[in-house]
């Protein structure tokens, strides 16, 4: 998630809110406990020397969202809600600031970081603090109040998917992959893809909390009407991508916008970003691993929006936009409160360490769970990129005060919404309001292409 720019609250005032169906224990949540242990897995699946390397030159090595995640919380239940001090005068503002990667925004400029065992420390001591306020935050009468753990649980699983595109760029040397769990299944698809019509009629938009917790970018939940077209009922692999690459299609000007082409030259990309060409052969990289194409050769196919585009030019297809997703994955079911419950599209998770069902990608097809039109791997492979410019829905307002620009300050038409889910989201993040978005160029996240016309 590019979100992570945390300003002082004092953008919004609060709104009335409805008032959670049961209160809250004066515990820290389970949910939020769940959501420290697996952040502690996957930290301890990248070894302590790579902690500080930046493996995206535009974001922050790992070690600070070891203490970003931490942070975060004190800001918005602490320092936030409760008006308490900073745990660390230091390290709390060094820890709050994420990064959004914008072209041209110097490496140079981050500061250096804590190291690891200093950052271990604020997070326990942070962790510590917040069980000795969550009492407070239950007897709190700010209305705020019921649905703070929400936000802090919520941005702590969705940095779990950033730290798991971050250790993709890692070498595998540097990786412990988690012990007994599935890092890749190989193979081509299950089957080849084919169009499947999906019928005109309504899409639902984002959630209301009335039915639970939701983001400021949910709200209002809008209703836009779809008209007929068709989507593949399988994203595009890897396998599919590579006619593209060897039908010269980076190479192709006509197949890219001007920024796109622009950007493509600039950063001499000849290869999806996830590829790499080793003695002539191409291999292609999961979260712990480079395999070779034929291996990989059913997964989606992972790439940047441009690259995206570029590619259902050259099919003869286009992005879907968002509605259109939203249409294909839930059809005519209006949004219902029971319709929030982690997506129907997925079985139940574990709730395990991770939350995780598999720590990679898998061949598109494999999952037999379809969507009311045919269509599979609507979640679970790779967020689907669209061609909806990332904006707030009509009557949009940053209803969580101690948090106002997580959307806002990304309404500048350069990020797109990201559909679905990817194999790295967690279940919760499957609900059905949920929205995401990436910038056009970013080519680091787990999110493919789906194509439609
Ligand atoms: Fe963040």
């Amino acid at each position: 998630v590019t979100s992570g720019r945390h300003v002082d609250p004092h953008g919004a005032g609060p709104s009335p809110l409805p008032a959670p169906a049961a209160p809250l224990p004066p515990v820290v949540p389970d949910a939020v406990r769940r959501g420290w242990a697996a952040s502690d897995s996957l930290f301890d699946a990248i070894c302590t020397e790579a902690m500080g390397a930046r493996a995206i030159p535009l974001r922050h090595p790992a070690v600070f969202y070891l203490g970003h995640l931490p942070a975060f919380a004190w800001a918005q239940v602490g320092r936030g809600l409760l008006g308490l001090p900073p745990v660390d005068p230091e390290l709390d503002p060094l820890f709050e600031r994420g990064i959004d990667p914008e072209p041209g925004a110097s490496p140079l400029e981050r500061p250096t970081m804590p190291g690891v065992e200093r950052a271990v420390r604020y997070r326990d001591a942070v962790r510590v603090r917040l069980a000795e306020v969550a009492g407070r935050v239950a007897a709190s009468r700010d209305p705020l109040a019921p649905w703070i753990w929400d936000v802090v649980v919520e941005h702590e699983r969705m940095h779990h998917e950033t730290l798991l595109y971050l250790i993709a760029e890692l070498d595998p040397s540097q990786l412990r992959p988690p012990v007994g769990s599935m890092v890749a299944v190989a193979g081509p698809a299950a089957r080849a893809a084919s169009w499947s019509p999906v019928p005109s009629g309504p899409a639902w938009i984002g959630s209301s909390l009335e039915d639970g917790f939701g983001w400021d970018n949910e709200h209002p939940r809008a209703t836009v009407h779809v008209a007929p077209f068709e989507l593949r009922d399988l994203p595009s692999t890897n396998g599919d991508f590579l006619a593209f690459v060897e039908g010269g299609g980076y190479r192709t000007r006509s197949l890219w916008t001007d920024v796109g082409w622009a950007w493509r030259a600039a950063s001499g990309l000849e290869l999806p970003p996830a590829w790499r060409r080793v003695g002539g052969e191409i291999e292609v990289r999961s979260a712990f691993a480079w395999h070779p194409l034929a291996e990989a050769a059913g997964w989606p196919v992972r790439l940047s929006c441009a690259e995206a585009e570029a590619y259902a030019r050259w099919a003869g297809a286009r992005l879907p936009t968002e509605a259109e997703i939203a249409r294909a994955r839930w059809g005519d079911r209006p949004a219902t409160p029971e319709a929030r419950a982690p997506s129907d599209l997925r079985a139940a998770s574990t709730e395990a360490v991770s939350g995780l069902p598999r720590w990679s990608e898998r061949p598109v097809g494999s999952d037999p769970r379809a969507g009311p039109f045919g269509h599979r791997d609507l979640v679970g492979g790779l967020w689907c990129w669209t061609s909806t410019r990332f904006e707030g829905l009509p009557g949009f307002k940053p209803w969580i005060r101690t948090y106002p620009a997580y959307s806002a300050d990304f309404f500048d038409g350069e990020h797109r919404v990201v559909a679905g889910g990817s194999w790295a989201t967690h279940a919760r993040l499957e609900r059905r309001g949920f929205r995401n978005w990436y910038r056009w160029n970013y080519k680091y996240a787990f999110v493919g292409v789906r194509l439609a016309r």
